[in-house]
């Protein structure tokens, strides 16, 4: 891909591995809440970039109107994602540790679905409009730097 799409599927793999980290966990351990944690804060940096600057941009650049164009799906499965993780904070709270496993494993499948449909459409896409320049710019202000992971 380029620049932009080669950055964001890294940040999918990354995530899916702190997935990953948090779905081996046994849930009462005090672990998994830091994990869990963790996991919330980088994928709510990495929907943010997406629902607040190239989701955006990708609509602009294809005249899209609100709600007509590809991006309406992948807004969607954000909220499903938000909505999974609400719903396992609500099993760790209540001690629940049997539908805190059957929800992050729906939340892992919904990521599956959800990366794949990104890099088939969005991902491949952004980088033939967005310059470097607007790039790196978009990180410093949604990431706090221009290589998040290291
Ligand atoms: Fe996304
Ligand atoms: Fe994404």
């Amino acid at each position: 891909m380029g620049l932009i799409g080669d950055f964001m599927d890294a940040d999918h793999e990354f995530l899916d591995k702190l997935w990953l980290e948090f779905l081996k966990e046994d849930v009462e351990n005090d672990n998994a809440s830091v994990l869990f944690k963790r996991f919330q804060k980088y994928i709510s940096m990495h929907i943010s970039l997406e629902d607040n600057f190239l989701f955006p941009r990708f609509d602009e650049h294809f005249g899209f109107e609100n709600e007509t164009g590809p991006t309406t799906v992948a807004h969607r499965d954000h909220g499903n994602i938000i909505k999974l993780m609400d719903m396992i904070k609500e099993n760790f709270l209540n001690d629940d540790v049997e539908n805190s496993k059957v929800n992050g494993r729906h939340l892992h499948e919904a990521l599956e679905k959800h990366r794949r449909r990104e890099l088939e459409i969005q991902y491949k896409l952004l980088d033939d409009f967005i310059s470097s320049k607007e790039w790196r710019e978009a990180l410093m202000k949604f990431y706090g730097k221009e290589t998040p992971r290291e």
